[in-house]
């Protein structure tokens, strides 16, 4: 298991990303985080080792981008709009019927991993988003 990671400072506002809506204005917001997913379901679509995460999703993302810009409008600190639009989402239990395993896991943050570097965003942020979201895709592995 890893040890809690250090916090780490947005050098844009002074203050830690995780605390309060810190991390979702150095997302630039929603219009911020669906940028990134576009960005990131483009990346899965063409990274050869992210074929076998595109084959588990279907053929239309757009449904999925909104899904997933909304879910991390919450996650980051600001409003709640994912669960305003589809309801309440337990990330690990909406993967449990998919087979990830740790090749799986990285693939999906390789590709949160090229999104990041598309976007106009600090260091220290793509630092936080990758060290966070370690966790979470952690969490959703089904499988050794
Ligand atoms: C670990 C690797 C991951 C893989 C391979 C993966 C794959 C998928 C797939 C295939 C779907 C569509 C499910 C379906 O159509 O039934 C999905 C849905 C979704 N994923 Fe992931 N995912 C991963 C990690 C994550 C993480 C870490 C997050 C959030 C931080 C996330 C957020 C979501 C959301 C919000 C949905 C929509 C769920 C719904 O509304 O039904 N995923 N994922």
């Amino acid at each position: 298991m890893r040890k809690t990671p250090p916090r780490i400072l947005d050098p844009l506002s002074q203050r830690y990303f995780g605390e309060e809506d810190v991390s979702y204005q150095a997302a630039g917001g929603e219009q911020g985080l669906r940028k990134l997913c576009q960005a990131f379901y483009q990346a899965m679509d063409e990274l050869p080792e992210a074929a076998t995460i595109r084959a588990m999703h279907k053929e239309d993302l757009s449904e999925l981008e909104d899904k997933l810009s909304l879910f991390l409008c919450g996650w980051l600190g600001g409003p709640i709009r994912y669960r305003d639009k589809y309801g309440p989402i337990v990330i690990p239990q909406a993967h449990a019927h998919l087979d990830i395993g740790p090749e799986e896991r990285d693939a999906w943050l390789k590709c949160m991993q090229v999104a990041l570097d598309q976007q106009n965003y600090t260091q220290e942020f793509k630092a936080y988003m990758m060290q966070s979201l370690w966790m979470p895709a952690e969490l959703c592995r089904t499988k050794e």
